[in-house]
């Protein structure tokens, strides 16, 4: 069968990867979740004791650096030197450290490099910030997601909530705005919706709803779907 990618960008809490596992688990495809790899980079610099917005000490660590990412049923697991870190990188601190390693062109470069070699050997979902205009300008589906600030702030909570976190909505709410104006305002490859993405507003879609217009999109425009 042949290959397609279908990439899916937008910004924080818009839903993305929900969507994408569950769009991924119904055409058997893998996901694949950019942003736990520039997560990762940020984990690592953390853990060395570098500020991720250090751009001069974050490059020194470069090279050493030793993400894997394993596509499992209905996710991924995310590797440092062969530690599994997947959940450990889901916190507010590393969000926004990942939201300044992306500053970095050289690391964009890295990811990128692996994020497309991922899609040359299988048909993927991909989510992130730069996947239809940058990493996969030829993916056959491009979603560019979107909601509103306080939905996605809303959504945030919910989250972490059920992690059993006690979190306050306007610093949530203050984050995401921060986070938004990073990831649109850095000089490489800016969070922006490639020409040719669909553009969904999810702010009063649920996640089957979301799903299933994918899934349509999908059908028109991939033959193998
Ligand atoms: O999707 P996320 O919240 O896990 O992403 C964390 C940060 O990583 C995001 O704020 C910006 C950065 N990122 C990026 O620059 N490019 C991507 N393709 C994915 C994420």
């Amino acid at each position: 069968m042949k290959k397609f990618a279908i990439a899916v960008d937008g910004p924080a809490g818009s839903g993305k990867s929900s969507v994408a596992k569950a769009v991924a688990k119904e055409l058997e495809i893998i996901y694949v979740d950019t942003g736990a790899m520039y997560r990762g980079v940020a984990y690592f610099c953390i853990q060395k004791g570098i500020d991720p917005s250090d751009e001069v000490s974050v490059l020194a660590l470069l090279e050493e650096i030793n993400l894997e990412i394993q596509p499992q049923k209905g996710g991924q697991r995310i590797l440092l030197d062969g530690e599994d870190i997947t959940s450990k990188i889901r916190t507010q601190e590393i969000g926004q450290g990942a939201s300044d390693v992306g500053k970095i062109q050289s690391v964009r470069q890295k990811l990128g490099d692996m994020q497309r070699d991922m899609a040359k050997r299988s048909s993927v979902i991909m989510d992130g910030r730069d996947i239809g205009t940058f990493v996969l300008p030829q993916a056959e589906v491009k979603i560019y997601m979107d909601a509103g600030v306080d939905e996605r702030a809303r959504r945030r909570m919910e989250e972490l909530e059920a992690k059993g976190e006690k979190p306050n909505f306007e610093t949530i709410r203050q984050e995401i705005i921060q986070r938004d104006e990073n990831d649109m305002n850095r000089v490489h490859s800016p969070l922006c919706k490639a020409e040719d993405a669909v553009y969904l507003d999810t702010t009063f879609m649920s996640i089957e709803e979301v799903v299933n217009k994918i899934l349509e999109i999908c059908k028109d425009k991939i033959s193998e779907v």
